[in-house]
C-alpha cells in the first residue's frame, strides 16, 4: 500500500518525510485554503520539495466538464509529471475522467461514499478512485466495509484503477486497509504519527537506554563505550 500525506503544510510534510517512507502528497481545496496563500504558489512548493518521483495529487473546482479538463491542463503546465488531477465523481466529473484518460492524463475520481460510484470511475478510466473511509463511518455506515467492496469489484471486473484510500482518523482504520491490500492510503501527518505512538515502545527503549547506561556511563551509545 502507497503511503500519502493528505497535507499541503510544507513544514508538515517536509517532517514526515524526513523520517517516514512516503510516496507523496495529496491536497483538496480545503486543506490548500487552510494555507491562506496562493494556490499554485503552495503547490509549486510543494512540487519543488518531493521532486517529480512522487505524486502530487491537486483538485479542480469547476462542474462542468470541459472547464474540468482545462483546469487540468493547466495544473500539468505548471506542476508537471505524476500529478493527479482530482475530479469530484459527479456525472461531469466522470465525463472529464474519460476526455482526461484518452490524453493519458492521470486522474483521481475523489468524493467517493458509494461503491458504484467508485465502480463508475474506474469505468471512466480514472488512475485512482478515493473512497472517503471516516466521512462514510460518520454517516452511520462503514467506510472500511465500502473500501473493501470497491477492492472487490476492481479485482472482479479487471480494473486497472487503484484504490487511495482518504479521510482518516485513526490507525485502526489504516490498518485494515493495509492488510487488505488497497493500493494506496493518504492521511493527515498527525493520523501517519499516530501509527507509531505506542508508550510501551518507548518505555522498552527507554530502558534498554538506561541500562546501557548504567554499564558504560550517561550519554554512551556503540560509538564510545570502551
Ligand atoms: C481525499 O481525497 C480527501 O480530500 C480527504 O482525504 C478528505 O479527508 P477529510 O475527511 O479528513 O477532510
Amino acid at each position: 500500500m502507497k503511503l500519502l500525506i493528505d497535507d499541503a503544510d510544507i513544514q508538515k510534510i517536509r517532517a514526515i518525510y524526513d523520517k517516514y517512507a512516503v510516496d507523496g502528497v495529496t491536497t483538496n481545496p480545503s486543506i490548500l485554503a487552510k494555507c491562506g496563500r496562493p494556490p499554485y504558489e503552495v503547490l509549486k512548493e510543494i512540487r519543488s520539495f518531493i521532486g517529480y518521483n512522487h505524486e502530487l495529487h491537486a483538485q479542480v473546482l469547476s462542474l462542468n466538464a470541459d472547464d474540468m479538463v482545462k483546469e487540468a491542463h493547466q495544473m500539468i503546465d505548471v506542476l508537471g509529471k505524476n500529478t493527479y488531477i482530482k475530479i469530484p465523481t459527479i456525472p461531469e466529473g466522470l465525463k472529464a475522467m474519460k476526455l482526461l484518460a484518452a490524453e493519458e492524463i492521470k486522474t483521481t475520481a475523489t468524493v467517493i461514499y458509494t461503491p458504484m460510484q467508485a465502480y463508475l470511475a474506474a469505468k471512466a478510466g480514472a488512475n485512482y478512485a478515493a473512497p472517503y473511509v471516516n466521512r462514510i463511518d460518520n454517516l452511520g455506515a462503514d467506510g472500511i466495509d465500502f473500501t473493501k467492496t470497491f477492492q472487490n469489484i476492481i479485482k472482479t471486473n479487471n480494473f486497472k484503477t487503484q484504490i487511495l484510500a482518504a479521510s482518516f482518523k485513526n490507525s485502526k482504520q489504516m490498518q485494515e486497509l493495509c492488510e487488505y491490500g488497497v493500493g494506496a492510503a493518504t492521511a493527515a501527518p498527525e493520523v501517519i504519527e499516530g501509527l507509531m505512538k505506542n508508550a510501551s515502545v518507548t518505555a522498552a527503549v527507554e530502558e534498554f537506554v538506561r541500562d546501557f547506561e548504567a554499564l558504560c556511563g550517561k550519554g554512551k551509545t556503540m560509538l564510545n563505550c570502551n
